[in-house]
């Protein structure tokens, strides 16, 4: 197999990165997704916890019930604040996605790109072209708006989340055409990048 682009479709350095960015993208998702964050299971035990300090009033052991209490508040408190930001693995994952996306875009510059392949419309070539365009670009927002978020304030939530939802609609967009040509006009346009 060839290692750069050129006639005969997409060489090996493209494919590798290709499918290497997609897998750790998909985990990178189910990390974020499942990692415990602000508001956590622990702050709203916390928050338990120090409501049922006015049931130690007018007990015969008043004092110590409420030591007692504030003893598992703040074990609960350290826990909420050990879970709270990212987890180590989110963020060295964004840092690979990022320095893979990096990569891709010096290899896209050195290696230049194949040929469209012939089954796509000249339509489907310019929106394809737009599409990868905005998924490179994605690719770099999210990570670094999680920096951002990290290193800044909470205030890049919203952008963090943001760019990820815009992210599911154009690799949607992208899957779609792949589709569109595999299964609906079963030409040969996956296999270009497998
Ligand atoms: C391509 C890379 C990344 C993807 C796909 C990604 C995806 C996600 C997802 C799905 C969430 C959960 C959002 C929600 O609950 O709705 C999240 C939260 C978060 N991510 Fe990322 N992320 C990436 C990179 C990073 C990096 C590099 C950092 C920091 C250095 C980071 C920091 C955070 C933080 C701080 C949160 C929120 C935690 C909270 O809610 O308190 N992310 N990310
Ligand atoms: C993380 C998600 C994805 C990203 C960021 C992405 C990005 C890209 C980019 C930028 C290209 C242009 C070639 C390059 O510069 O590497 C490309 C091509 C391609 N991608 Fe994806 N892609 C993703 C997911 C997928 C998935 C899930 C499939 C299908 C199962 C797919 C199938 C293809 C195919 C077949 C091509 C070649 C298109 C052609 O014939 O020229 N991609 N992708």
């Amino acid at each position: 197999m060839r290692l750069r682009n050129g006639e005969h479709g997409y060489g090996a350095v493209t494919k590798v990165l290709h499918w290497l960015t997609l897998g750790l993208i998909v985990g990178q998702f189910v990390v974020g997704y499942t990692m415990p964050t602000e508001g956590s299971a622990a702050d709203a035990a916390a928050d338990r916890v120090h409501d049922s300090k006015d049931q130690c009033k007018d007990r015969p052991d008043e004092e110590r019930c409420e030591e007692e209490v504030d003893r598992r508040e703040d074990a609960l408190d350290a826990q909420a604040d050990a879970d709270e930001g990212p987890s180590d693995l989110h963020v060295g994952l964004g840092l690979a996605i990022l320095a893979l996306a990096a990569a891709r875009v010096v290899w896209r510059r050195v290696g230049g790109l194949p040929p469209w392949a012939p089954a796509l419309s000249h339509a489907e070539r310019m929106v394809e072209g737009w599409l990868e365009k905005g998924l490179m670009l994605l690719l770099f927002a999210i990570p670094v708006s999680g920096l951002l978020l990290v290193l800044g304030s909470d205030d890049w939530l919203g952008l963090h989340i943001g760019a990820h939802v815009a992210f599911f609609v154009v690799v949607g967009l992208h899957l779609g055409l792949v589709l569109k040509h595999t299964v609906i006009q079963r030409d040969r346009h996956l296999a270009r990048m497998l």
